[in-house]
């Protein structure tokens, strides 16, 4: 019919593809076994059975709005149980969609990150200090505490909360209980889908509801306690001051909930992860290392601590290319999923029916060789205007497509941009010569066991 794609490896009666895909790294595994198959493949794994794109010019395709639209493989859908109808989980046609987006939009534009531009100031200096406390100690977690900056980052912004990540060496009980809901949560994705799973997912679920009932009850007591307060002035007080202008509808406590908690999951391990990769690929290029603090020493000037205006960010161009070629190498978010809205065929030959998806793999979109020369090579000229212009549009695609395309996106790359640019400025960084990098798969990818030296400068000259 039309619908059967090249596989990986030995196929196998009742398991499939199974033996193909490492558990502890299947996105990469799966990458690396699909090389050479095409721009399409699938993969089935016992009950289930995933097609997965691999090029530029089919991604163009799927993010055609008039034909394809997001879709929830299982493993985003199983997200539901603690985002329920938030931006990130919702159906297309879910009422609260629609509502959330236009009501968030603006809470998201440049001229919104003005607002959250101090705390994420504030925030990166406590890191920064925290890390001048530590030096004697050795060097530091890259992704470990780029998780934390991030996290932190975002419970101030979204709903005034510190934390405290940079205080303590203990994570506080909200974090914890929420990183170990979430763990169990995506676990829980992944057995469901197994013989069995049903069983093994209940188990998992009372374990998993001791958590998550402590978050949601955090969550929900903070609601209540700002509800009737008018105070805009981060993302809760938007959620629960702004009104639909035209319909007057407001969301509801229970979605703001989904919706912060969307926030968190969506914007913390993402953004440090691109931190993460971006650091890893500056230690080990001593010339746009050079290039990037060139670039903040011109516009920072001799104080090492100097902390930029928010105007300033948008000017570090360097910066930002190195933060967008991490991204292409490593896609934190490693892919999204597309369905058609009516039966179609892809590339004039595949048929797709409403109930079919593709995930957009962008590991092999970001390396197509249509697109991209010397795919594993770091350059982050390739983000040059003039040569972003040379390429098709749809070839680059780490913050997804669509209407359904990332919110967070000026968030993330503000932030991002103002740490990197921060922490060139004021630390020599070293990496361990022998660490060969490794990747860990979580809900994102993050180099695993990454380490730098880190030593200040006293003058940037
Ligand atoms: C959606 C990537 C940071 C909030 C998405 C999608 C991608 C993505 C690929 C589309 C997923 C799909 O189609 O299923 C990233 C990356 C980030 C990042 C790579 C950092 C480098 C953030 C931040 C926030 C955020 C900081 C919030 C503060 C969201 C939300 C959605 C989303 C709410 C769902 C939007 C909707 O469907 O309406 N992100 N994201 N993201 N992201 Fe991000």
């Amino acid at each position: 019919d039309g619908r059967q794609f090249p596989h990986p490896g030995h196929r196998r009666p009742v398991i499939g593809d199974l033996l193909t895909v490492d558990r502890s790294r299947p996105i990469q595994s799966m990458l690396e076994a699909s090389r050479g198959l095409g721009p399409i493949w699938e993969l089935q794994v016992l009950r289930q059975r995933l097609v997965f794109v691999g090029s530029a010019a089919l991604t163009a395709e799927l993010c055609e709005e008039t034909r394809f639209c997001k879709a929830l493989p299982p493993a985003v859908a199983a997200l539901r149980d603690y985002a329920g109808d938030g931006l990130f989980t919702a159906h297309n046609d879910e009422p609260n969609w629609q509502l959330a987006h236009e009501l968030l939009v603006p809470a998201f534009t440049k001229s919104a990150m003005r607002s959250y531009h101090p705390t994420m100031v504030e925030t990166a200096s406590e890191l920064f200090d925290y890390w001048d406390r530590q030096l004697a100690h050795g060097p530091v977690d890259v992704s470990r505490d780029m998780t934390k900056l991030t996290m932190e980052t975002l419970t101030r912004s979204a709903f005034s909360q510190d934390f405290g990540s940079f205080r303590s060496a203990e994570p506080h009980p909200f974090v914890a209980a929420m990183v170990t809901a979430l763990e169990t949560g995506r676990r829980k994705g992944t057995v469901r889908t197994l013989p069995g799973g049903g069983a093994l997912a209940w188990l998992l679920d009372r374990r998993f509801a001791r958590h998550q009932d402590y978050v949601d009850d955090m969550l929900d007591d903070l609601i209540a306690a700002r509800t009737g307060s008018d105070d805009q002035h981060d993302l809760l007080g938007i959620m629960l001051n702004v009104a639909h202008p035209e319909t007057g509808e407001r969301l509801s406590p229970v979605n703001i909930r989904y919706q912060i908690l969307t926030f968190l999951v969506a914007g913390h391990e993402t953004t440090s992860g691109a931190l993460s990769f971006a650091l890893h690929y500056l230690s080990r290029n001593p010339e746009c290392l050079a290039r990037a603090r060139d670039e903040v020493d011109g516009l920072l000037g001799d104080d090492p601590t100097a902390m930029p205006e928010f105007e300033q960010v948008a000017k570090f161009r360097y910066v930002r290319r190195v933060l967008d070629e991490s991204l292409r190498i490593w896609p934190t978010v490693p892919g999204f999923a597309r369905g058609p809205r009516e039966s179609t065929l892809l590339a004039d030959e595949y048929r797709m029916d409403p109930d079919d998806y593709a995930i957009v793999s962008l590991g092999a979109v970001h390396k197509d060789p249509e697109v991209w020369e010397e795919p594993d090579r770091f350059d982050p000229d390739r983000f040059l205007p003039e040569n972003v212009k040379k390429r098709p549009p749809h070839s680059y695609k780490p913050f997804g497509a669509g209407l359904r395309a990332c919110i967070g996106r000026q968030f993330a790359i503000h932030e991002a941009v103002l740490v990197l640019a921060t922490l060139v400025h004021r630390f020599d960084i070293q990496a361990d010569p022998d660490y060969d990098l490794r990747v860990t798969e979580r809900l994102t990818m993050l180099p695993e066991g990454f380490e730098l030296t880190l030593r200040p400068r006293t003058r940037t000259a």
